[in-house]
């Protein structure tokens, strides 16, 4: 079905794309252009961000997706009063629990969007995608300035020691910095300059920082460490949706038997429920220690 000439079309910043080419799901559940199929450099990402499925969306869908990308602040918030009374001793403290773990989540809440398309088949909240991973570079480099500049307490020595002194430290600020190239590839006109190049450039990027991520907490807590194990849990769904054969074979099986295909809604309860039990605890440990550094009664563990 063809949109040209509809108001989703007029709205929409894509130029000269077609836009047909955004209803068209093929067998992986991937719309036609993302996976570049008879389309050329620039159509074949223009549209990763996916507007025009958030503007043809409905009231209430656009709600929840503005309410879901306004959690993205949180983390910074949590700090901010410390940050602008100049409270370097309490953020020496708060720094890593309150913008580490922050910066996970919204790491983690990036990853989710494509499983979750691949699970239902909407894409109305996939310009959050976007969202996320411009919050998750925010929230990095803001973790690192402020963890270079505080932070000497605990690590002795100068700048260097500060963000590279131990090889936990280096993975950290590795996956921040690692961020930078993302937020500045990941407008149109970066992905229209790198055509095809955009989509593995991002894909790899991305999951070079999990990796540092999750290597980073394997250092930091061991291999049964309670933060490791959160990522690790959280980590298995979103990888295991990823895996192109099962990807295929949910969205075959999506399409062929609808909301009757019980085996799909009880493996999507069960890694929805693995996903939840890592990020529970995550955000229990955002939450109080945020709150606390918000409140400026800083909690040392
Ligand atoms: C992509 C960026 C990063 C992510 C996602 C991240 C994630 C995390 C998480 C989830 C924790 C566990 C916090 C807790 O105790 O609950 C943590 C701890 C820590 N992070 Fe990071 N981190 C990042 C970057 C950095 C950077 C740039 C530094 C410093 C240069 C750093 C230094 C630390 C330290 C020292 C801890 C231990 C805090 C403690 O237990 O007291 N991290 N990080």
């Amino acid at each position: 079905m063809s949109i040209v000439g509809t108001k989703a079309a007029r709205h929409s910043n894509l130029g000269c794309v077609p836009l047909v080419a955004i209803q068209k799901e093929n067998r992986s559940g991937r719309p036609a252009y993302a996976a570049g199929q008879g389309t050329s450099n620039s159509e074949a990402v223009i549209v990763a961000q996916d507007v025009p499925a958030f503007r043809r969306a409905r009231g209430w869908q656009q709600c929840v997706v503005f309410a879901w990308g306004a959690l993205a602040f949180l983390p910074v918030t949590f700090l901010a009063p410390q940050v602008i009374t100049g409270a370097f001793a309490d953020l020496n403290g708060d720094v890593a629990d309150v913008l580490g773990t922050g910066a996970i989540l919204v790491f983690f809440q990036m990853l989710a969007i494509t499983p979750l398309i691949t699970i239902g088949g909407p894409r109305w909240f996939v310009p959050l995608r976007w969202w996320f991973g411009e919050m998750f570079f925010f929230t990095a480099i803001t973790d690192l300035i402020i963890a270079a500049i505080t932070t000497g307490a605990t690590f002795h020595g100068g700048f260097l020691a500060r963000t590279t002194g131990h090889t936990f430290l280096l993975l950290g600020t590795s996956a921040a910095l690692l961020s930078v190239p993302l937020a500045l590839t990941s407008s149109h006109h970066a992905q229209r300059a790198l055509g095809r190049n955009w989509k593995p450039f991002h894909r790899v990027m991305t999951y070079l920082i999990w990796a540092l991520i999750l290597l980073h907490l394997l250092l930091l807590f061991g291999y049964n460490g309670q933060r490791f194990l959160q990522a690790v849990a959280g980590s298995i769904p979103l990888a295991f949706l990823r895996l192109p054969v099962v990807r295929r074979w949910w969205v075959d099986q999506r399409k062929r038997h609808g909301w009757q295909a019980w085996w799909l809604w009880l493996a999507g309860i069960a890694l929805a429920a693995l996903f939840c039990a890592g990020m529970a605890g995550l955000v229990r440990e955002e939450v109080f220690k945020g709150v606390n550094a918000f409140m400026m009664h800083p909690v040392s563990d």
